[in-house]
């Protein structure tokens, strides 16, 4: 059943409660409602893309009170650190490099070694931030391919049943989704336009390149995207001579890593990119034979993530 709070000191109080405890909350922001989740633990993330029936794993937006708490999750330049005091809080999320002990879930980043920091500026959003005392992963609260929720009624038509509570503080504000900017090492890169015009970034920060023609990158279009040193082939019911074995489900017991030995999918898409890490460092340029993944549910996501690190690159 998801719970409806009122966005006042019991319901914000109680929000947290769920939270903490791994749950799936929806939130107001200025922008537009989120789904947010604990962004260090993995199965609270993967939670997130099973209510939204999401068939790949983008990177998710990571929501902090403020920049204090974003400096102890990513490495600040100068440009970053301009552009927070200019924008936060606010709708603009800046795409940084991830600090090694950020304690965040792989999943969040996709195995991206950059993660997306947003400071909101809706207040019930920094009470809740405040109050959880954790950073919140947070992509738009709306079924996959769905309109995004501008109101806790929108929330509800979409995905009531499939979270644990929503938190209502009416319509919000601005109803486009925040600005991403990629802070990289040459310049400034539009990753997605919104809430923040790029002319009022590009006058406190210099020029900024529009590297994607403006459409939101698709992790799988992403110069970063994650692909792993060793050569993955998918649908392996046993590994051969040298390669190491990714299982999923008890017919795999005799595997180097197993996805989920009791074959659930949530608990396999948490454990997805950190045991690809772990493979990936341990086969040393080889290879992985990966075990067939059901293509429903989350399934649909871990595969199409897999097909993308199968893919050959050039
Ligand atoms: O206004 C908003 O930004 C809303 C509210 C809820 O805060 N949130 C939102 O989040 O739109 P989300 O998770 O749907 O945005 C995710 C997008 C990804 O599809 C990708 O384009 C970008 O953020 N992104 C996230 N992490 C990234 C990374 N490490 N590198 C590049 N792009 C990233
Ligand atoms: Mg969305």
């Amino acid at each position: 059943m998801t719970e409806r709070l009122t966005a006042d000191d019991a319901g914000i109080a109680r929000a947290a409660e769920l939270l903490l405890a791994g749950g799936t909350v929806a939130l107001p922001t200025e922008t537009v409602y989120g789904l947010g989740a604990d962004a260090t633990r993995s199965n609270a993330v993967a939670a997130i893309f099973a209510a939204k029936n999401r068939p790949s794993f983008n990177p998710l937006i990571v929501h902090v009170p403020a920049r204090e708490e974003a400096e102890a999750l990513a490495l600040f330049d100068d440009r970053a650190r301009q552009l927070a005091r200019a924008f936060w809080p606010g709708p603009l999320t800046l795409v940084l490099p991830r600090k090694a002990a950020s304690g965040l879930s792989e999943l969040v980043t996709a195995g991206l070694p950059s993660v997306a920091l947003r400071v909101p500026s809706h207040p019930v959003a920094t009470a809740l931030l405040r109050r959880a005392g954790r950073p919140l992963a947070a992509p738009s609260a709306n079924p996959s391919g769905r309109l995004s929720p501008t109101d806790a009624a929108h929330v509800i038509d979409g995905l009531d049943g499939r979270i644990d509570a929503v938190l209502d503080a009416g319509p919000t504000q601005r109803g486009v989704e925040s600005t991403i900017l990629g802070v990289f090492a040459d310049g400034l890169h539009l990753l997605r336009p919104g809430g923040v015009p790029v002319e009022q970034i590009e006058a406190i920060a210099g020029p900024v390149q529009h590297s994607t023609g403006g459409q939101i990158t698709a992790p799988g279009q992403l110069a970063s995207h994650y692909a792993p040193g060793a050569s993955l082939r998918l649908n392996a019911t046993q590994p051969q001579e040298g390669e190491l074995w990714l299982g999923f489900g008890p017919d795999a017991a005799a595997a180097d890593l197993n996805l989920s030995p009791s074959g659930d999918l949530v608990e396999a898409a948490a454990n997805l990119f950190a045991a690809l890490h772990r493979l990936d460092a341990r086969a040393a340029g080889g290879a992985i034979a990966v075990a067939p993944i059901p293509e429903s549910g989350l399934g649909c996501a871990i595969n199409d993530r897999l097909r993308r690190a199968a893919a050959p690159r050039s």
